[in-house]
């Protein structure tokens, strides 16, 4: 099965809305909602759309699993031989227990912790990617502690404009991630003389959501000026990091393939005489965005003064991208319509102005009819909360026409279970 376009990855047939070869309606009435249906053949494409276009050369594809971590989703990937790019303790538990390699873990983050990084040096992953001269010192210290040495690799701040939402900027001089341009070879310096650490790369990340080449190439002749400047002092690098952060298409953006990203990419690392060095990205968004939707249902209409609103039994907590960055995520109805069409703003339950899914809507709806958020996948169920002790939705994997359970709803009881009274 191929994915070139939308709309083939949640398409109608006869009027009803599929995932593969299995119609949503039918995945609700199992499974109920709200819940994040994804495609497992959408989410393979999306990785071989990666590991094809790097075929041939020495590289790496880390999953950013901080877009979508569930055990299933880690281990497809794995199986593919992904590697996996974490931020915390508990996603490194994650990636071993989803069967990945630790040999291609990388460690990103500004505040590591001391308890954090211990676990990491005993799984022995590929690179702790550091991002401060006080993160140097601490995985020092916690590694001379072990009597180990640290693999490490300085996340340089290039400064480069990635022109996406300013929360999801990482690489401008005024966000707090990576280490100033102008610091890395200090830093450098420091990493390479000491005897528990060992440089074995370089990496960065400009941002999320990227719809043009432009600022990665930037980013990478930025990087790779570093590479040369280090070579000249004699500290070798092995691996060539370039982050993730390219975007998909929500509404009428048009990112640039994977593909497209990974050649202009070589050619700057060719062309400048690195090719024989490891290619490493850490995609997440685009690995998983397109593949996943949040199914939904309609509790009831309401006609308000200047809008009309269609609640819906998911919100906020359970998809926050729209309150949070105002995102707009596209909205298409399950089943053939059964009234006549109006505007409509979709919210949850949730008891704030900022519940929204979706605003100024032309739908036929009912209520108890379904809808799907498409192209959810990511940054959709591993944002959300249980905010109004809602239990987060269920999620499954469609392959072919099979339907897999690869997390339970959450239920009430399990978001008390570990909260106690006073004597
Ligand atoms: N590597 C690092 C060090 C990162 O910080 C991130 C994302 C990634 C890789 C993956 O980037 P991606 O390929 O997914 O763009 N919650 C926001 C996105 C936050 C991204 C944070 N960093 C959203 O829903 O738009």
């Amino acid at each position: 099965m191929s994915f070139n376009s939308r709309a083939d990855v949640f398409h109608a047939r006869h009027g009803d809305l599929h995932c593969e070869e299995v119609a949503l309606a039918s995945i609700a009435a199992r499974f109920g909602t709200p819940t994040y249906v994804y495609s497992k053949a959408a989410l393979l494409a999306a990785y071989r759309g990666y590991a094809q276009a790097l075929q041939g050369r020495r590289a790496l594809v880390c999953y950013a699993m901080k877009a979508n971590p569930n055990l299933a989703v880690l281990n497809l990937l794995a199986r593919e031989g992904s590697g996996f790019d974490i931020v915390s303790g508990g996603e490194l538990a994650r990636a071993l227990a989803a069967g990945g390699d630790p040999a291609k873990v990388v460690f990103s983050g500004v505040g590591k912790s001391e308890a954090e990084i211990e676990a990491a040096l005993k799984a022995d992953i590929l690179s702790f990617n550091l991002e401060s001269i006080a993160e140097l010192e601490t995985v020092e210290r916690v590694a001379a502690r072990l009597r180990k040495r640290a693999p490490v690799s300085v996340r340089t701040n290039p400064d480069v404009d990635p022109k996406t939402h300013p929360y999801i900027t990482t690489g401008l001089k005024s966000n707090k991630f990576g280490v100033a341009y102008a610091d890395t070879l200090a830093l450098y310096r420091r990493a390479a003389a000491s005897p528990h650490l060992t440089v074995v790369g370089i990496d960065c990340h400009i941002g999320s959501q990227i719809t043009e080449v432009r600022p990665y190439v930037d980013a990478a002749d930025r990087l790779l000026d570093l590479v040369d400047a280090l070579e000249h002092e004699g500290v070798h690098l092995h691996h060539i990091d370039f982050g993730g952060g390219l975007g998909i298409a929500y509404r009428d953006e048009t990112p640039p393939a994977p593909e497209a990203l990974i050649r202009a990419l070589l050619a700057r690392v060719d062309a400048r005489g690195h090719g024989n060095k490891t290619i490493m990205v850490e995609p997440g968004r685009s690995i998983i965005g397109r593949a996943g939707a949040l199914l939904t249902r309609v509790l009831l209409l309401k006609h308000g003064e200047t809008k009309n609103f269609a609640i819906v039994d998911a919100a906020m907590n359970d998809l926050m991208r729209p309150a949070l960055y105002q995102a707009w995520m596209n909205v298409k109805t399950v089943q053939p319509a059964t009234a006549a069409e109006a505007r409509y703003d979709i919210v949850g339950p949730v008891c704030e102005s900022g519940d929204w899914l979706a605003r100024d809507r032309d739908l036929a709806i009912s209520p108890g009819d379904l809808l799907a958020i498409t192209d959810a996948g990511a940054y959709g169920m591993s944002m959300a909360s249980n905010y109004n002790t809602r239990g987060r939705p269920a999620e499954v994997i469609v392959d072919g026409s099979t339907v897999y359970v690869v997390r339970r709803r959450e239920t009430v009881e399990a978001l008390f279970a570990g909260e106690s009274l006073l004597p």
